[in-house]
Order: structure tokens, then sequence, then C-alpha cells
């Protein structure tokens, strides 16, 4: 007679209740010790489908998530929607100038307002039978719902999220409660300063899909060690300092790495000291946001998991609108493009055929290089999150 256990009922957040999975939370729990081991995530994180549910609860239900450049968002009625962690968001600018974030699941019958992208619209009409809403998610009106004295049109508006708009950089957080941004950001507003995030215009941004689970893009955005496989030509020749990332005092959440470089970057409208001169500054804002300076040039970028399997890459690369003034814009838009393109690219790829490795029975937790320390931070706050962290 086998011994029988008792059924256990589950919810997305209870993730103890599964035998496997509470092992593998025992083993992230190590790297919350003051001396973390220096060995990789186990390979089951990456493929349990478990895992993945309590990331959706605990972290992503939660967490802020830089999603666009306020360029993408300029004019009222423009919106962009996505899917973070398989939840549907939407991102509007009112009539009002300020941003709203939203379900854009109509109320009515759970079809969904617009498809994943951007556009502009005046108001969102439903498809399916024409229940229209106003730009920041209140109704505006529903056909043929007057025979019905239970349905309080004044009550019916699309669940509201939170958003905010960092230096011109627009995060959301499906927690409408969510505490502020600007807490999680304030370390960093010295480190950018002289970068003036606020005078920078985006010269190109970019989503693509990369088939592979978050956690292995978010990796491999902690560490410049992969410069030396992924990117020989792009990303390694502008390491003249070397591929060594250092972590600067790190925080909750926020994990701040530099790369030293020997040759100091030209810049020619921002005031940028000889230090941050020979210096790629960069932030983590976990779980999947960050930002990357090169000389005048600034990156951001957030891995969003679409699914257990696949991760949606948004980012875009900013510069002073003062450096371009008289510059022919077009030609550095293409050039940065076709640039950041490649990079893209190398990085799929490898991550792409790393996702492919993951069910394997012959894969093991790997040793780490001191060359990739930010690895342990973000190891670090993802165990938090799921074992310490209060579930949303
Ligand atoms: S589902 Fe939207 S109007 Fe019916
Ligand atoms: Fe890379």
């Amino acid at each position: 007679m086998g011994q029988s256990r008792p059924l256990h009922k589950s919810t997305p957040g209870d993730v103890e209740s599964d035998p496997s999975t509470a092992e593998l939370l025992a083993e992230l729990r190590e790297y919350l010790r003051p001396d973390p081991p220096a060995i990789g995530l186990p390979p089951q994180v990456f493929t349990s489908p478990r895992l993945y549910e309590a990331e959706r609860a605990r972290i992503f239900g939660s967490s802020w998530i830089m999603v666009a450049h306020r360029d993408q968002l300029a004019n009222p009625g423009d919106y962009l929607a996505l899917d973070i962690a398989g939840e549907p968001v939407m991102v509007t600018r009112g009539e009002d100038g300020r941003l709203h974030g939203m379900s854009p699941i109509c109320r009515h019958r759970m079809m969904p307002l617009v498809e994943s992208g951007a556009g502009s619209a005046k108001d969102f009409t439903c498809p399916y039978h024409l229940w229209r809403y106003h730009l920041d998610g209140t109704l505006a009106g529903a056909t043929h719902m007057r025979g019905n004295p239970d349905f309080d049109p004044a009550a019916c508006r699309l669940p509201g999220f939170a958003v905010a708009e960092w230096h011109g950089l627009v995060f959301v957080n499906l927690d409408a409660g969510a505490a502020p941004l600007d807490g999680w950001m304030a370390d960093v507003e010295g480190d950018l300063a002289n970068y003036r995030l606020d005078e920078m215009v985006q010269v190109v941004s970019w989503t693509e899909e990369w088939k592979c689970n978050w956690k292995i893009a978010v990796e491999n955005g902690h560490e410049n060690y992969h410069a030396i496989g992924f990117h020989p030509n792009t990303v390694k020749p502008l390491m003249t300092g070397g591929i060594d990332m250092e972590v600067r005092a790190d925080s909750t959440l926020m994990t701040r790495l530099l790369t030293r470089t020997e040759v100091p970057m030209e810049t020619s409208v921002l005031p940028l000291t000889d230090e941050e001169k020979k210096i790629l500054f960069s932030f983590r804002l976990f779980p999947c946001s960050s930002v990357a300076t090169f000389g005048e040039s600034v990156a951001w970028i957030s891995l969003i998991p679409l699914s257990l399997d696949r991760t949606e890459v948004r980012g875009g690369t900013l510069m002073p609108a003062a450096a371009l003034e008289g510059a022919d814009v077009e030609a550095i838009r293409k050039q940065t493009e076709a640039f950041t393109g490649v990079i893209n690219a190398e990085d799929r790829r490898g991550l792409e055929a790393v996702q492919r490795t993951v069910g394997s029975r012959f894969i093991q937790r790997g040793h780490l290089s001191p060359k990739e320390p930010g690895l342990l931070a973000f190891y670090r706050n993802l165990a938090f999150a799921l074992t310490e962290a209060d579930p949303a």
C-alpha cells in the first residue's frame, strides 16, 4: 500500500505545496546568505511551470517594469499594449496629457480591446459588442444595456495599473497600489545626473520576441563576460578596459554595475566628468529592466516574460537632443538601428540555443566566474522575491 498524502489545495502563489518546487526554493535561499555560493541557478528554474506561476504571482504581479520611452507616448491618444507574464497591459496618454495604465480587457465578456503593439486612438471600442472606453479606462458608452438594472455604467471601468515616468522612461506596475517608483530609483539619480536623461530623445526603439525563459535573458544582461563569445566584433571592441563588471553599492531591487574603459569616450554636449568618460554605467532594476550608458548614448532594455519559454525584448537608444541639432538624424538613426540590431541578434541566437538545452537530463549547475558578480545580485533578488517577499 502506498502512503497517502493529504491533498493540498494550491493557489498561484502557494509554491511550497509542490515538493520539487519547495526543493528549488530551498536552493534559491542559499543566495540570500552573506557569502552566497558562486554557482548558477538550478536548471529546473527555467523549466518549472509551477515556479513560473509563482513568478507571475510574486514578482510580475507587483513589480515596476520599464515598457517605453515617453517619445512612444508623446501625444494624447497614443497607446501601447503588451503582455507582462501573460497579463495584457495597456498604457495610454490621456486627453489631460497624463499617462494611464489599465487592463485592456472589455468588462462585458472579456474581449481584448486592442492587440499587442502601439497606435493612436480617440477612444477604444470593443470589437465584440461595441462598448466604448475613454483613454483613461472609464466607460464612454455601452449599447443595449439600459434594460439591465444591475448594470451601472458609472461604476464600469477598466481595472487600473500604476504608471510612472522617470526622466522620460515609462514604467508600469500591475499593482495599482504599488509603492512609488521614485523610491527604487533614488540610488541612481546621482549616477545618471550628468547624462541629463530629461533632455534626451529616443533615436531608435525595438520590440522583439526571443524564445527563451526570461531569466536566461536577464542573467545574460548582468554580465559582460559573454562579449568575448557572443559579441567579438560588436560589444567586445567597445570594452577597451576589459570585460569586468563591478557591482557598485548594491541595494534592494537595484543593482548598479560599471565597466571601466581604457580610452575616454568623446562627449560634445554632456557635462560628463573625466571619471564618467571612462565608465560604462548601467543599472538593473529587478526583475527585468535596465539602462546602460555609453558616452552620450543611453540604452534602455526590458526583458519581459510572455510565457515560460518566450520573452519580449523592448528597448531603445537615447541621445541628447542638443547633440542631434544640425546632424543628419536619419543617418544616425539608421546606423544605431543597424548596430543594435546586430547585437540583439547575437544575443538572441545565443540565448535561444541555451534555451534548447534546458530540458536535458545531463545539465547541472555551473560554477560562475569572478567576472560575473552581477548574476549573484540578480539571484539574490530572485530568491528574496520568491521565498521571503509578501506575495501581492
Ligand atoms: S465583449 Fe466587449 S462589448 Fe461585448
Ligand atoms: Fe549581449
